[in-house]
């Protein structure tokens, strides 16, 4: 079967201007013939994933429920960005589309009425990108080529429904940086995840973004009823991070290294390592903390004492005043940073902490480490995840 395309090719950035050269494409034939009628891949612009989602049913089904699909409809954004509509107006709004909404930068829909702008980072924006370019403090800028042909890792894929091309791309994380990496409008940087990898050891292992976030899981690339094919496994789409407990697990090891007593001191020491993150611990926006929390409390869980240490970016505005609103993070307001003590990848930061106690040797000594960060919208309810904890007792 011989399918028609009209390929668009779309030469221009996420926030400049707008080239459209219409071209003709015709897509690729299988032997046997899939009945596909019922499918309707948009030609001239964005398709919604749930049109892809009718042949790629388990890589959508893993997309569906993670951050990235919801990244324009989850209520924390929601009450930024109806925040930055109402202090800053509708121009500074579209700011905030490139990243989360990019369909809806496109289509022009910044009040976020059409349904398909609300897929937030959809299949076929990723699926579309045919270059990373240097970002502006307005956000990504990427070189797209949309309509008939969808780009990927695969070398020979074939498909009724649209034509296919390899890049390499999909698999470097300079992929990943377009979104993942932002200076804001007064040239401090905000979000360094990329440049945070990039500085690491990992780039030299050839570990990428995609290694630890979208590993192989079982899965078909395709439903069997338009191609049967013998791979077994897909690349998880369900790009997780601080939503998932196996990773969060992984990410920050601790050591109680060392535990001395002297009359009525304890001393100890703590090993925190950053072991499984391939940037820094906390990354992304300068709203998270990683907290190290080190207790001692005696055999029936009494006279507890708890010291901790936090790991935090902190930048601040003209008056020196702390910036922590993700808006006012986002448009500019913070113009230095006051300190960085995030722990990078494969780090390790040895910590001491001292407590009085009347009988040393009657004691536990713990340490955990927490993620913790409060949206504005929760603010009265922090999130405080526990990492990890290790124990040990006094001797
Ligand atoms: C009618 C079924 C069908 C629909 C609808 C469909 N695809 Fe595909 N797609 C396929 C098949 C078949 C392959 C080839 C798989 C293979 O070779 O193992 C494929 C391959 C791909 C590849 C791999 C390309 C490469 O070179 O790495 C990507 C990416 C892709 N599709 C994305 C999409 C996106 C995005 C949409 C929605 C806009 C979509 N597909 C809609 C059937 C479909
Ligand atoms: C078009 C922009 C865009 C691209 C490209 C992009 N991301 Fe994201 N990503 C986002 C946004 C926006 C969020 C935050 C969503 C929110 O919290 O509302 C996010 C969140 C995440 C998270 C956090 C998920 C969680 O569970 O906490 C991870 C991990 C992530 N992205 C990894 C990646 C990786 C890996 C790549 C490259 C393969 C990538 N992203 C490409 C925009 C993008
Ligand atoms: C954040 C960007 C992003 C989104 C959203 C996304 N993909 Fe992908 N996709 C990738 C990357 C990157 C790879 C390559 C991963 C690798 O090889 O390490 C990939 C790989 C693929 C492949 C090749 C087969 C495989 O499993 O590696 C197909 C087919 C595909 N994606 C389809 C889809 C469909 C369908 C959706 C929506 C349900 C989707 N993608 C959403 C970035 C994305
Ligand atoms: C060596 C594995 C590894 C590599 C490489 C890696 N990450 Fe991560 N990433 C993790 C782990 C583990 C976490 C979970 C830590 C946490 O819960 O805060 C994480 C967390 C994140 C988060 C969520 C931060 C938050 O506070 O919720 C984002 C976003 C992210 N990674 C993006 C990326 C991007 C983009 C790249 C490539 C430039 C990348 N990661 C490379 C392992 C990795
Ligand atoms: C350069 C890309 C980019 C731009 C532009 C951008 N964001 Fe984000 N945003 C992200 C990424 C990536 C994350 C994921 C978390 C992280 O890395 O800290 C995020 C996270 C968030 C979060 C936290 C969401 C959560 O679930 O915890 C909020 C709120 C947010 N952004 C609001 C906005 C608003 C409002 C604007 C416009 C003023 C905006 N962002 C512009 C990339 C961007």
């Amino acid at each position: 079967m011989v399918l028609k395309t009209f390929r668009v090719w779309l030469v221009g950035l996420c926030m400049g201007v707008v080239f459209l050269t219409p071209a003709v494409a015709v897509g690729q034939g299988t032997g046997s013939s899939p009945d596909i009628s019922g499918i309707h891949l948009n030609t001239k612009g964005f398709s919604s994933s749930r049109q892809c989602g009718q042949c790629h049913k388990d890589i959508f089904a893993d997309w569906e429920h993670c951050l990235h699909a919801h990244s324009s409809n989850n209520a924390v954004f929601e009450a930024a960005y109806l925040q930055v509509y109402f202090e800053r107006g509708e121009g500074a709004r579209k700011t905030c589309l490139g990243c989360h909404a990019p369909v809806a930068y496109f289509n022009n829909d910044p009040k976020l009425t059409q349904p398909i702008s609300h897929e937030g980072v959809s299949c076929d924006f990723c699926h579309s990108i045919a270059e990373v370019l240097p970002g502006t403090p307005e956000g990504p800028q990427f070189r797209f080529e949309f309509g008939g042909v969808k780009q990927g890792p695969m070398k020979d894929s074939k498909s009724p429904a649209h034509s296919t091309r390899y890049n390499e791309l999909y698999r470097q994380s300079l992929f990943c940086k377009g979104c993942h990496e932002q200076v804001n409008p007064s040239g401090i940087p905000m979000i360094t995840t990329f440049s945070e990898w990039e500085q690491s050891p990992y780039p030299d292992k050839g570990i990428t973004c995609q290694k630890c976030h979208m590993e192989p899981v079982a899965g078909k690339t395709v439903a069997e009823f338009v191609k049967k094919t013998t791979a077994t496994q897909i690349s998880n789409h369900n790009i997780a991070a601080g939503h998932s407990l196996t990773k969060r697990r992984q990410a920050l090891e601790i050591k109680i290294t060392t535990i001395e007593t002297h009359r009525n001191r304890i001393r100890v020491q703590v090993d925190l390592t950053n072991t499984g993150a391939g940037h820094k611990m906390p990354t992304g926006l300068p709203v998270k903390k990683i907290i190290l929390e080190v207790k001692v409390e005696d055999a029936n869980g009494g006279h507890r004492q708890m010291q901790q240490r936090v790991y935090q970016k902190i930048v601040a505005d003209k008056q020196g005043q702390v910036v922590t609103r993700v808006v006012d993070l986002m448009l500019g307001k913070a113009v230095t940073v006051v300190s960085d003590n995030r722990i990078a990848p494969l780090e390790t930061r040895r910590e001491s902490f001292t407590f009085f106690v009347r009988k040393p040797k009657d004691q536990t000594v713990s340490a955990a480490a927490y993620y913790s960060y409060t949206p504005e919208i929760l603010q009265p309810a922090p999130i405080h995840i526990k990492l990890n904890e290790v124990q040990r007792r006094v001797r």
